[in-house]
């Protein structure tokens, strides 16, 4: 008898992981916040991420974590999915892999890779990824950004530089008298209304003028003309920069501006509808949540204006536990965006979850919503 049960216990667990894992498989909804598995049923491990669109194919990359705090850091490295109908994605494998721990390299395993973007340059054939780099063993001080190439979408990407963007150049809304102005850290209170003014008139891009300018948290954007633009969190996180690539997107022109200066913005994402550029991020309050921003303009280098919180609804506050990382524009529909986000889990890092909500507009601001469950028929309504 013992052993009958037993024998019922083992094939009703088995039936249960195949069954299991076959559901798990096959996705028909978007449903935020749970795990998300890819088709080999493991949940997605692909953070911080973007998405890339190239003949046919949706290619998801992000950062690769691991278990426990210290998966936060680049173990692994970057990850790449594969999809044509952004449910269901193949693990293609690690995109770009950490260098060997020792071997001094920026990118060796233990710094910090996050939110890693990838484009494609229609005039060399090449992919190219930005991605945000901490140094190991420096917390985050180097505030770097960092790229490599490839000549296939899935990879293996080539670590090529890190750099600080943009040194010696001014941003292009940026007043002539503040070049000259000698007011610096050390004179000022940190946080005081005075020295939220002397942020938003240059006081660290004036510090950071012959090194480069910080870059942490990012997006890059291809627009229509095949410009392409790198978004990144500067000036300590508390100015957003956006910075044209130079047309092989392998750097930086030196043409750049400021978006909301002192506004303390992470977390960019960004999309374009009726010839106007949307903006989403987020605050600044590290792996927690916070409320998202959002801003419109009519030319990539501003002026910006702010349109508030996008989100609506209950958990809007906290934009539903998530911060913004990437806006996919869906193939084959018009004017149909999704509003890509993470859910950090700091203390198990490779449990952070995927927030991804269909973007609205509504009287000329995007707006989102929570939705338990959805499709991509939600575009069609
Ligand atoms: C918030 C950023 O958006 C994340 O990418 C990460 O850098 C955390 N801060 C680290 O605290």
């Amino acid at each position: 008898m013992k052993r009958l049960v037993s024998f019922i216990v083992i094939i009703a667990g088995a039936l249960t992981c195949v069954l299991g894992q076959s559901t798990s498989e096959s996705h028909q909804a978007f449903q935020p916040g749970e795990v998300w598995t890819d088709t080999d049923g493991v949940h997605i491990n692909a953070h911080g991420g973007g998405i890339l669109f190239h003949e046919g194919k949706y290619y998801w990359f992000g950062e690769h974590k691991t278990g426990g705090r210290t998966g936060n850091r680049a173990m692994v490295g970057v990850s790449c999915y594969s999809s044509t109908d952004l449910l269901n994605w193949k693990r293609e494998g690690v995109a770009l892999a950490v260098h060997e721990e020792g071997s001094g390299s920026d990118i060796e395993k233990g710094s910090v890779i996050e939110r890693p973007k990838v484009i494609y340059n229609e005039k060399t054939g090449k992919f190219v990824m930005w991605f945000h780099l901490e140094l190991k063993g420096q917390g985050y001080n180097a505030a770097r950004t960092a790229l490599a190439t490839s000549d296939h979408p899935t990879g293996p990407y080539e670590f090529q530089k890190s750099l600080r963007p943009n040194p010696g150049t001014w941003p292009v809304n940026f007043e002539k008298s503040w070049k000259k102005k000698s007011i610096t850290e050390k004179d000022l209170e940190g946080w005081s209304e005075e020295w939220k003014k002397e942020v938003a008139e240059g006081l660290f891009i004036r510090r950071d003028f012959h090194t480069g300018q910080m870059a942490r948290d990012m997006t890059l954007y291809v627009d229509d003309d095949g410009k392409a633009y790198h978004i990144y969190s500067a000036e300590e996180n508390l100015t957003l920069h956006i910075a044209e690539l130079t047309d092989d997107y392998l750097g930086f022109t030196g043409k750049w501006a400021v978006i909301e200066p002192a506004g303390h913005n992470e977390a960019p994402a960004i999309f374009k509808q009726n010839d106007k550029y949307y903006l989403i991020t987020s605050g600044c309050t590290g792996w927690d949540p916070n409320a998202a921003r959002s801003f419109v303009a009519d030319d990539l280098m501003g002026p910006w204006t702010s349109l508030g919180n996008p989100a609506v609804g209950e958990g809007a506050d906290l934009t539903f536990d998530s911060q913004s990382t990437f806006i996919v524009p869906v193939q084959g529909k018009t004017d149909a965006f999704i509003f890509m986000a993470d859910r950090w889990r700091p203390e198990n890092a490779i449990d952070g979850r995927y927030v991804w909500l269909p973007i609205q507009m509504k009287e000329g601001r995007p707006v989102l919503e929570w939705q338990d469950s959805w499709d991509l028929s939600y575009f069609d309504k």
